[in-house]
């Protein structure tokens, strides 16, 4: 696994809702997936994120765990309804929390890569009508500039929002995450818009409050027709416009597809879309898994499942790793000089881990998994893709949104009655390969 470049990034990332727990404690206030999850039948096992990982009373243990593994990097999420409090005002305790685990990852040499926006709206601005209203993005906007004045000395790098396509699909269209909203296509275009909004306004309030550089991260996957049938190769076009280029090309173009123009086009003003395509420093790619898709009769004419003949995650995700370098190599090719150095912010995958009566917990299948991927990046670079880190998702086990604690994703085994940290044997896998990446020749 050595030969990657000598600077290259070695991370491992996790969001504040999935992990953080202690949601109602110093000030916190509620976020739409607090709300959410106490709908009945939202969350798969009923979990919520009251506890999650208890990562906010057990943050000291995570850092020594990040450090123990390696990694330059760790990519963590604020919690927006934690640092801001109601109509806006600052609520020092949350921010005291960031600061205290940013100064903790800095004496152990590890580089915070912070996300301003993993999914967590406050429940009040969602009452406020949330990312249907405009006004959101620029409270985003001030958000961020509260974020960088207390916690920007210590950043490495940001990002503004995780992942604007699942947000926008999950939670607005088809209505399996927070805030559990099924718009209309029609009327759902003005979320996509005011989260690019946001994205851009945070992106200038970084750049204001200092040097670090800025990130974007979204998911890619590429679409690939269930069938031959027209239909189908229609609805796989239609998809992949919306997953890989709905926010893409706004956020390095200035424009939106044409396909998707008309479901925007209502609520754009003069000048959004050059505050959208504010220029950012690194492209982060979150990737898992190709899509089949199919044609079907119905509000959303589409739907998706594992195109046949590969293997499957205990997600049913399916196992394609040729399906990142395909990915970094479309980006290159597509957006040529206005591409960012790309960076994999996320890659992992769901495995049904046990520990064993030694109290060892064995996950070849994820180190498997994360081996043919890193081999995938390895070929992008090879082909001349510029690729500066790779991050695994994630390092603990964790709350997997609608799926709750049903599936672990970890490299450290999570038992959620005791919160024991069991370091999976993906963990050390992962620790060696890096070491041996800094010292080959
Ligand atoms: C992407 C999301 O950013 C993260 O929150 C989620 O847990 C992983 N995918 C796995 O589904």
């Amino acid at each position: 696994m050595a030969g990657f470049p000598p600077n290259f990034v070695w991370g491992v990332a996790a969001s504040a809702f999935q992990i953080e727990g202690a949601t109602t404690e110093g000030g916190r206030l509620p976020s739409v997936w607090d709300t959410f999850g106490r709908r009945p039948g939202a969350i798969a096992d009923g979990g919520t994120g009251d506890v999650a990982c208890d990562h906010v009373h057990r943050w000291r243990e995570d850092v020594a765990l990040i450090a123990d593994l390696g990694v330059d990097a760790y990519r963590l999420s604020v919690s927006w309804p934690r640092v801001i409090g109601a109509a806006g005002v600052p609520n020092p305790a949350g921010l005291d929390f960031y600061d205290r685990l940013l100064d903790e990852l800095g004496e152990r040499g590890i580089t915070p890569v912070v996300n301003l926006f993993h999914w967590d709206l406050p429940q009040w601005l969602q009452d406020e009508g949330g990312w249907l209203r405009r006004d959101t993005a620029h409270r985003f906007a001030d958000y961020a500039a509260v974020v960088a004045a207390r916690l920007g000395d210590r950043v490495g790098t940001w990002a503004a929002i995780n992942e604007m396509f699942e947000h926008f699909v999950l939670g607005h269209v088809v209505g399996e995450h927070a805030p559990g909203l099924r718009l209309p296509l029609a009327e759902s275009g003005a979320v996509a818009h005011h989260l690019l909004l946001a994205h851009g306004s945070a992106v200038a309030a970084l750049r204001a409050a200092g040097p670090a550089p800025i990130m974007a991260i979204n998911s890619y996957a590429p679409a690939r027709p269930l069938s031959d049938a027209a239909a189908d190769v229609a609805a796989a076009a239609f998809y992949d416009t919306v997953q890989n280029r709905l926010f893409t090309d706004p956020l390095l173009l200035g424009r939106y597809p044409d396909e998707a123009l008309p479901l925007v086009q209502p609520v754009i003003r003069d000048g959004d879309m050059a505050v959208i395509a504010n220029p950012v420093d690194l492209w982060g790619v979150n990737y898992y898994t190709v899509n089949g898709v199919r044609a079907v009769a119905g509000d959303i004419p589409l739907e998706v499942a594992p195109p046949a003949g590969y293997p499957v995650t205990a997600f049913d995700w399916a196992i394609v790793p040729e399906g990142l370098t395909e990915v970094l190599l479309t980006l290159r090719d597509r957006y040529g000089d206005r591409l960012p150095p790309l960076v994999v912010s996320e890659n992992g995958c769901a495995v049904d881990d046990v520990v064993d009566a030694g109290g060892q917990c064995a996950d070849p299948d994820r180190v498997a998994f994360l081996a043919a991927h890193l081999d995938a990046v390895r070929a992008a670079l090879d082909a001349g893709v510029d690729v500066r880190g790779f991050y695994v998702w994630s390092l603990l086990d964790n709350f997997e949104w609608a799926a709750g604690y049903t599936k672990r994703f970890g490299l450290v085994h999570v038992d959620y009655d005791t919160q024991r940290r069991t370091p999976k044997s993906s963990f050390g896998w992962l620790r060696e390969q890096i070491r041996l990446n800094r010292t080959a020749p």
